[in-house]
Parts: structure tokens; C-alpha cells; sequence
């Protein structure tokens, strides 16, 4: 079987998979989220790695076999998150600072109003936003004494949580990424398919703090018995949402799909050229059908599940995300209520790192179903705005629109996204898409599914959502979400 490790934001799934792509094991452990200041979103990398190893091996352990039934690991994670450590003792230097930190906006704006946003949209397919790793990794090395110094020195490593993973899994041997992680740092040249001398000098980063980039599927090397009480092969990395894509199936050009994680991301697969976007949206590595290089449209949404979680741990209005459901179907309407939900500003394909969450249309009548019904229905409206976005940048309809992530599991959300969208929601059986792509990309390079074709055979069944034919609904709708998003924007100046 493979182990497929998903390191997201706020837990770490792993599941173990056999060769008919059936879940054999499964473990889930969230882990602490640290806000040290408006605006700020630190991980301890430390309780990754001891989470993601415990969860691994409950996850082993619930398949039956254990480790020893284990023929490859795979791994996905959460993307632009950056770690910087120290080589010698792998002790982190600093709490990692994950994508949905703002710290750097007034950094990315002095960039973009110096003029450097076209150069570096033509060179990494990104816009120059805090979301991206560059600036963090940047604010890292001036923040901690010393830090820039040693970075020069070689005596730091840097990465994203694929990086720290293997790092830690094989007993501080690899210090490697892939294409789709490294990608989403800004110092990735698109074209080039290497580390952008021109990017590392703008965003101030030396060659020697970043690890080497390898394939998405390939046999890295082995973890460490005495790390992970295990030697077994560690054999394909992707970003979860370029992983997800591959779970779903999407490897040629014109495929797409949307995770709704903490944040919901769309991807639609552009083969093997790069797409520049004039739509707001992001152009990015991907992966072909053997996990080789390929490329990507994304519309990032920071805000989908991550609202629900709100609701639930900030406002206490709800004891579990899946009561939510229920709740917006006990409404007729939204009664003009609508929540812009950018505590983390907003993505694609709006890019205003300043918006802050906005709730509009309350009245004495407003309870707290309306609070849930409006933040289920922000990840839909969201979505759309991001389909719009690729229609115009792909110059394509979408037919339908594939689904993953823990809030697809939502029928009522479903629903209302196909209505939104008036088109089709395809939702497969097992919504963990993220952890099936690392698992086909581990499994390809260890020989496990012999073909793409072989693992692709072993996808789920699919259900649909038909959108309801109400055109006038629809639009009163739409308006009343623009007014919403434009009073977010308003706020941020
Ligand atoms: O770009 C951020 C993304 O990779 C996070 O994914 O699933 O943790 O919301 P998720």
C-alpha cells in the first residue's frame, strides 16, 4: 500500500491506500494555530513534524499492515508556509510563517510601487502579495539576529512543509522541494524551471539558504529508521492543490477542479505551456500524467472552510462544521445578509491584501443561521468570481465544475454552488483528492500502479449537484454579493 501524508493548515491527514485507490487507513490530527498579532499566522514546524509522524503511523497502524505493508510515501502539503533551520541541529529558527500571514504587505506594497509587479508576474507567474513565501522568507532572515548572516554562510536551510518534511523523515539527509511547491515562493522561474537569480536578489534571498528542486513523483531517498523507526522510500511531493488536481484525474490541458479546504482553490490545467493570466489569477507548475512538469491556472481563495471554523471556535455558534448544513437549509433566503469573510484580505481575483472580513445586512431579525448561511454561500460566490476569471483568461466554459476538500462534503453548500454557477457539481465519493494525488505520484515512482492509466482506473464515483434553473434569483444574488465585496474593499483604503 502507499502512505499519502496531506500536511494542511490546520491538521495533518494521512491515509493509506491500496492498489484499487480504496482508503485502507486513515488518521486526522489538527494541530495549534498562534495569531501573535492581527494579521499574523505562525505554525511550531516542530509540532508538524511530530503530529504528521504520529498521525503516520495511527494511519499505518489502522490499515492493518503497519509500516511494513508500506511501499512508498507520498507527500502533499500546504503551500508558501515557510521554515528556516538550522542544518546542523535542524532546530527551527524561528515559528514558520504560514500563507495566510500578512506581516510582509507594506514589503510586497513598496515592491509593487516600485514598479516590479509585471517583471515578476512574466518570471514566476505570481503577483507580488504576501501570501507568496519571497517576502516572508525575506522578513525571516532581517527579523532573526544573525539570521541573514548564516543564511550567506550556508549554515540555514529554508522551505516549504514539503522541505521540513522530508528534512525530518529523512533523518536530515534531503534537503529537497518539487516544481509545484517551489512555484508559490516567487523566486521560481517559471520558464526556467530553476531558482530566478534576478528573484532571489529582488527579494533579498541567498542561493544557499533554498533546497534543490526535484521531480513531483521520483524516489527521493529513504526515511530514516532512528526519525521514523522505518526505512521506507519517500517518492513523490506536490503542493496539496496541484496535488489534488492529479487525484482528480486532471493532467491534460483544459481539466479542473476547486478544493474547499481552509481556503478553496481552483485549478485548471493548461498542459505543458505556462498560461499568463490578465484576469487576477495565478499561473503555476502542475503535473502531467507521470507527475512530470506541467502548469497550471489557479484562482486562490484564502477564506472557505477557514470561516466555518470561525463560526465555530472564535463565535462558538456552532459545535462542528457539519451542523452548518442544516442550519442555512432552515432559511428560505439569505434575507440580505452577506459575509465577506477576507480576514486574511483577499485572493484572486480581487489581490487586496488589506480587506478585512465584512458582515453586511444585519437586522434585528439576523440569527446566527444567517451568520453560517453567508459564509457557506462566500465560498460559493467566491468561486464563481474565480470561474469567471478562468473562463476569460482560458477563453473557455466550463462544463462543470469537479469538487474536493472537507466543506464539498456539504450537500446544501453543493447545491447552492451549482445554482450560483449554473452549471454542474461533481463531487467524488472520497472528497480527500489531496492525499490521492500524492499517493498516485509516490506510487508511479516506487512502481506500485505500473501506468497512469492503472492508478487513474482506481478513482472514485462521482455524485452531481444540478444548478435549479432560476435566472432572477441568481442575479439578486450576484448583486448583492458585488455590493458586499466592494464595502470589504472599501475598508481596506
Ligand atoms: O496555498 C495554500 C493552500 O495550499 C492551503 O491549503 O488545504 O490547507 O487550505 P489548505
Amino acid at each position: 500500500m502507499i502512505l499519502s501524508i496531506d500536511q494542511g493548515t490546520t491538521g495533518t491527514t494521512c491515509l493509506v491506500l491500496d492498489r484499487e485507490g480504496r482508503v485502507q487507513g486513515r488518521a486526522y490530527s489538527e494541530f495549534t494555530q498562534h495569531f501573535p498579532r492581527p494579521g499574523w499566522v505562525e505554525h511550531d514546524a516542530r509540532e508538524i513534524w511530530t503530529v504528521t509522524k504520529r498521525v503516520a503511523h495511527v494511519a499505518a497502524a489502522h490499515s492493518g499492515a503497519g509500516l511494513e505493508g508500506i511501499t512508498g510515501i507520498g507527500i502533499t502539503n500546504q503551500r508558501e508556509t515557510i521554515v528556516v533551520w538550522d542544518r546542523e541541529t535542524g532546530e527551527p529558527i524561528h515559528n514558520a510563517l504560514v500563507w495566510q500571514d500578512g506581516r510582509t504587505a507594506e514589503a510586497c506594497r513598496a515592491l509593487r510601487d516600485a514598479g516590479h509587479q509585471d517583471a515578476v508576474r512574466a518570471r514566476t507567474g505570481l503577483v507580488i502579495d504576501p501570501y507568496f513565501s519571497g517576502t516572508k522568507l525575506s522578513w525571516l532572515l532581517d527579523h532573526v539576529p544573525g539570521a541573514r548572516r548564516r543564511a550567506e554562510a550556508g549554515e540555514l536551510a529554508a522551505g516549504t512543509i514539503d522541505s521540513w518534511l522530508v528534512w525530518n523523515l529523512t533523518g536530515g539527509r534531503l534537503h529537497l522541494t518539487d516544481p509545484t511547491n517551489a512555484s508559490r515562493t516567487l523566486l521560481y522561474g517559471l520558464e526556467s524551471g530553476a531558482w530566478d537569480a534576478e528573484m532571489l536578489s529582488l527579494f533579498g534571498v541567498p542561493a544557499a539558504v533554498l533546497p534543490e528542486i526535484r521531480a513531483s513523483s521520483e524516489v527521493y531517498g529513504t526515511t530514516d529508521g532512528d526519525a521514523f523507526g522505518i526505512e521506507l522510500p519517500v517518492a513523490g511531493i506536490a503542493g496539496d492543490q496541484q496535488s489534488a488536481l492529479y487525484g482528480h484525474g486532471c493532467c491534460t490541458a483544459g481539466e479542473g477542479k476547486n478544493t474547499y479546504g481552509t481556503g478553496a482553490f481552483l485549478l485548471v490545467h493548461t498542459g505543458d505551456r505556462p498560461v499568463p493570466s490578465r484576469h487576477g489569477l495565478l499561473t503555476t507548475a502542475a503535473c502531467g500524467p507521470r507527475g512530470e512538469r506541467a502548469f497550471a491556472l489557479e484562482g486562490s481563495i484564502f477564506i472557505a472552510g477557514a470561516a466555518v471554523q470561525w463560526l465555530r471556535d472564535g463565535l462558538g455558534i456552532v459545535d462542528d462544521a457539519a451542523q452548518t448544513g442544516e442550519l442555512a437549509a432552515s432559511l428560505a433566503s439569505n434575507d440580505g445578509v452577506f459575509f465577506v469573510p477576507a480576514f486574511t484580505g483577499l485572493g484572486a481575483p480581487h489581490w487586496e491584501p488589506e480587506a478585512r472580513g465584512t458582515l453586511l445586512g444585519l437586522t434585528r431579525g439576523t440569527t446566527r443561521a444567517h451568520l453560517v448561511r453567508a459564509a457557506l454561500e462566500a465560498m460559493a460566490f467566491s468561486t464563481r468570481d474565480v470561474v469567471q476569471a478562468m473562463e476569460a483568461d482560458a477563453g473557455v466554459t466550463l462544463p462543470a465544475l469537479r469538487v474536493d476538500g472537507g466543506a464539498a462534503a456539504n450537500d446544501w453548500m453543493m447545491q447552492f454552488q451549482a445554482d450560483v454557477l449554473g452549471i454542474p457539481v461533481r463531487r467524488p465519493a472520497m472528497v480527500e483528492m489531496t492525499a490521492r494525488g500524492a499517493a498516485g505520484l509516490a506510487g508511479l515512482a516506487t512502481g506500485f500502479w505500473p501506468s497512469p492509466e492503472a492508478f487513474q482506473e482506481a478513482r472514485p464515483a462521482e455524485s452531481e449537484f444540478v444548478p435549479a434553473a432560476d435566472e432572477g434569483g441568481r442575479a439578486a444574488l450576484l448583486a448583492g454579493w458585488r455590493r458586499a465585496l466592494a464595502a470589504a474593499r472599501a475598508w481596506a483604503g
